[in-house]
């Protein structure tokens, strides 16, 4: 028979590395708490409409890599491979119009059948911020600085770089788009089969191609700058000037287009050398139409999702917040193996982490604590339980000192 094994893609978070997605998720909470956004919920899966009226048929998220598949009811459903449109969807389901504006943060898995490889998983985790209802260029540089402080929360400040890139209003776009086409016609025949595709359905596309071929091509395609009409340009310059103004240091690439159709004005990655091929640890962008393409009234919005997968691996383990000290119960004979469930509990209760030491003689327990670094070792036997005294061993220190049975949920809350 064969073995059941895990599916391609997945990944079983073991304690220590659960432990590194929590705290990146929670720093993310805190941090995005500062500049008033509060977490939500999206469920995990929805009607696959919402993703493919979302995030463009063309999208590559769209046109591979979802997982898509007919509930037992016969609705076409999807597993979300991002969060922003099942906040786009639940704005408009839950008629939240009238409480705009709204600062939301989620975070939780996300699916996409995209090739596994280090740093990119077929179940995934983001944490991502959307701020609904701010026409402002104020609102990108916001959400911006959000990310940058948030990346310096996890000690990442020095490993990143931002990219930002303008794709402007929707005259501008449509400006650019024939540009781009007319020219990328005169290459067509060295493009690669994927970009023939593009060309036909969504050209900007190409700009983002891996393939090398391509990536030569498009060096020299004009530049997006030139197309941007005066409101796009003006709410560009806005938007990098409100970047110098808190000191967040920026480049722009005309080339960076981001992978989703929704996007208008502001695009940007914060990316990192340090992953290898899969460097970008979040982006984000403006999406002024989504919300209206999903139904609902015309709301502007702007966000960002960072991956914790990329984040929890750049992340130097001193970032994490120490253990609470460990104390370790040795049982020295059958009553002390009862006073030790008693007192474990009493200073369980009080806060504290306790573990009982259950198998072996005393050296051995005594060792095993060492082991798990143990903070403190109290050797509990029927002659402590008699005279009221235990004896607490500091192990970090070698000391011991003698504490009252009836003290001892004290002495340790002093800790
Ligand atoms: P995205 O660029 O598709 O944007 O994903 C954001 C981040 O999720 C990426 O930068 C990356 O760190 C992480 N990520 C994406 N795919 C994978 C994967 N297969 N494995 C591991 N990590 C991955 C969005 O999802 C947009 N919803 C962001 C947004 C929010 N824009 C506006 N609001």
């Amino acid at each position: 028979m064969s073995k059941i094994q895990r599916v391609r893609g997945t990944r079983d978070l073991m304690p220590e590395e659960k432990r590194r997605f929590r705290f990146a998720e929670q720093r993310g909470l805190e941090v995005a708490s500062r500049f008033g956004f509060s977490e939500m919920e999206t469920p995990m899966f929805e009607f696959s409409d919402v993703f493919h009226r979302g995030l463009g048929e063309t999208s590559d998220v769209i046109s591979k890599e979802t997982y898509t598949f007919e509930d037992r009811g016969g609705e076409r459903i999807t597993l979300r491979p991002e969060g922003t449109a099942g906040v786009a969807r639940a704005f408009v389901s839950e008629g939240l119009a009238q409480n705009l504006p709204l600062k939301l943060a989620y975070c939780g898995p996300m699916f996409r059948y995209e090739r596994p490889q280090k740093g990119r998983y077929r179940q995934f985790y983001q944490i991502g911020v959307e701020s609904l209802g701010f026409d402002s260029p104020l609102a990108d540089v916001e959400v911006i600085a959000l990310a940058n402080d948030y990346l310096a929360a996890l000690g990442l400040g020095a490993d990143v770089e931002l990219e930002i890139n303008t794709l402007g209003d929707s005259d501008s776009r449509r400006a650019y788009r024939e540009h781009l086409v007319a020219y990328l016609e005169g290459h067509k025949d060295k493009l690669s089969a994927d970009s023939k595709v593009r060309l036909e359905k969504n050209p900007m596309r190409i700009l983002d191609s891996k393939d090398e071929g391509d990536r030569a091509i498009v060096a020299a395609a004009p530049a997006m700058s030139a197309s941007l009409n005066e409101a796009s340009r003006d709410f560009f310059a806005k938007v990098l000037k409100g970047l110098d103004a808190v000191g967040i240091k920026y480049r722009v690439n005309e080339q960076l287009v981001r992978g989703l159709d929704y996007y208008c004005h502001s695009v940007f990655e914060f990316t990192t050398t340090k992953l290898g091929a899969q460097g970008t640890v979040l982006g984000g962008g403006r999406y002024d139409g989504l919300i209206e393409l999903m139904g609902g009234p015309r709301t502007p919005g702007v966000g960002w999702a960072a991956g914790i997968d990329r984040l929890a691996e750049l992340m130097a383990p001193e970032i994490l917040p120490a253990d609470k000290p460990l104390i370790a119960l040795i049982p020295a004979d059958d009553v002390g193996e009862n006073e030790c469930l008693k007192i474990a509990s009493e200073l369980r209760r009080s806060g504290n982490r306790v573990e009982i030491i259950l198998s072996g003689n005393v050296g051995k327990k005594m060792k095993k604590a060492n082991g798990m670094n143990a903070a403190w070792a109290l050797i509990v036997g029927g002659s402590e339980v008699e005279s009221g005294q235990i004896a607490c061993k500091d192990l970090r220190s070698g000391e011991q000192v003698q504490v009252a049975r009836t003290g001892l949920v004290a002495h340790f809350v002093a800790k």
